[in-house]
């Protein structure tokens, strides 16, 4: 099938690659020319495992484009909308900007029969609004809405065999079963692999999405305000994982007590859903989302403190190294990053900051310049007065307590992400301080 992709970010650039893999002929379209001029050259503009492979299997089909140019979606009958929906400035809804911008744009370009199918996290209602948009210019093109699950650092993976896919598709019977033809068209590599398919309305669709990541930060919050309760009392959250994760009611993943969680979605997607709520007059039923909020916010905090306290009440001129930058392993992705967070904070509180991170310092550094960047743990590490485990790169966790402790001035170890084999550094001769762990 002829597909368009508007946006080529993080989710975009993967999808179009992706849908390019699978068979379909894919213009990738983005304002940004650097971005574009990367891509059509088969290289990804930002770090995620496998996509560099794909590009340059799908450039060379020559099934896969790249474009700055709107117009190059004529004649494609599938047009994703793949653009930011950031959190707004001064407020905690969702930028639209984006989203709205693409679809007027692309609606000049659209044949008849077209479907649009919008992919980005958007606020409950903005399916309908765009439909409206779309029905209001004349152009006889459908609306459908489907959002996407994947991780970043996993990206190609939940692209190519996703666990589930939801289409929220329009009122009009005849309408809907059109643009759901057209979907499944686009999936069938993966309906026949038997992923499961929920197709609904479109309000449907877009909650499913923001309740997916807020139940994900709801479950990483909670484990983490067990963390603060464990702090005071003796208790280890990582064996209180455990125990609690052996339900299959509840289950272990995401139950990673630590700094908390980052990036571009979990955050803004939860305050965007808060904002929303209150829009409909509904704030009471996710205000527990702004708590959540607070506690993952709390625990970047604490991370700053047993550091802090660990030095003996100050940090001032004393070297820190802080291991990690990303949001999460596995991505060069530092927005909002909890680890950046952390070290820009101990900065602040006049500690040489040096940071390492296999993959996202040149992302931090644009940031923020006044860390000290180093590409080497050994240079991190040497001479540190105390060290800052804050993004689980493999690496990072299976560091040689022995080793570290030989190149380091204080053995002094605070993990952020509980990671490390603390009996291991005990033993070694760090003070190891972890996070809910006595
Ligand atoms: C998240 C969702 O997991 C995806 O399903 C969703 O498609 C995506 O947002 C999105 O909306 O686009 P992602 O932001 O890539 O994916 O990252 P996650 O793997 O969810 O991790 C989010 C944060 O939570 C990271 O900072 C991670 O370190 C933290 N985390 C995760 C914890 O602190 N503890 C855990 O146990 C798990």
């Amino acid at each position: 099938m002829k597909l368009s992709v508007i946006g080529c970010g993080y989710l975009g650039a993967v999808h179009a690659a992706a849908m390019a893999e699978l068979g379909h002929d894919v213009v990738g379209i983005d304002v940004d020319q650097a971005k574009i001029d990367a891509l059509s050259a088969g290289e990804a503009p930002f770090f995620e495992p496998g996509l560099p492979e794909i590009l340059v299997s799908a450039t060379a089909t020559g099934r896969l484009r790249f474009s700055t140019s709107m117009e190059d979606a004529k004649g494609s009958q599938v047009h994703f909308i793949a653009v930011g929906t950031p959190q707004k400035k001064g407020s905690y809804a969702a930028d639209l900007t984006y989203v709205n911008g693409a679809v007027r744009d692309l609606i000049p370009f659209l044949n008849p029969g077209d479907l649009v199918v919008g992919k980005s996290t958007v606020p409950v209602g903005t399916a309908e609004a765009l439909a409206s948009m779309i029905s209001e210019s004349g152009a006889d093109a459908m609306l459908a809405w489907n959002p996407e699950f994947l991780r970043e650092g996993f990206a190609v993976k939940d692209t190519i065999s996703p666990d589930r896919l939801v289409y929220g598709l329009p009122p009009e019977e005849q309408a809907a079963s059109a643009a759901k033809a057209l979907l499944d068209g686009v999936y069938s590599s993966a309906l026949n692999a038997g992923t499961p398919l929920i197709a609904t309305d479109y309000a449907t669709a877009e909650l499913v999405k923001v309740s997916a990541n807020a139940f994900l930060a709801t479950k990483i919050s909670f484990i983490n305000a067990m963390a603060e309760i464990a702090e005071v009392t003796g208790a280890d959250v990582t064996q209180l994982a455990d125990a609690i994760g052996l339900d299959v009611r509840i289950g272990r993943r995401f139950l990673g007590a630590g700094v908390g969680f980052g990036g571009g979605c979990l955050p803004k997607d939860i305050r965007a859903f808060t904002a929303r709520a209150e829009e409909l007059g509904r704030g009471e039923s996710v205000a527990f989302l702004k708590e959540v909020d607070a506690i993952n916010l709390r625990r970047r905090q604490r991370v700053v403190d047993l550091t802090v306290e660990s030095l003996g009440g100050s940090v001032n001129l004393k070297k820190v190294a802080v291991l990690g930058l990303a949001f999460k392993p596995y991505s060069d992705d530092i927005r909002d990053s909890p680890a950046l967070d952390v070290a820009v904070q101990l900065r602040g509180l006049g500690a040489t900051v040096v940071a390492t991170d296999p993959h996202a310092i040149a992302n931090a550094r644009k940031l923020h310049p006044q860390l000290d960047y180093v590409d080497t743990l050994e240079e991190a590490l040497t001479d540190a007065d105390a060290v800052v485990l804050v993004t689980e790169w493999e690496e990072f966790r299976h560091l040689d307590a022995e080793w570290a402790g030989r190149l380091v001035r204080n053995r002094i170890m605070v993990d952020g992400r509980n990671s490390l084999d603390s009996a291991a550094f005990r033993a070694a001769g760090w003070t190891y301080r972890g996070l809910g762990r006595p």
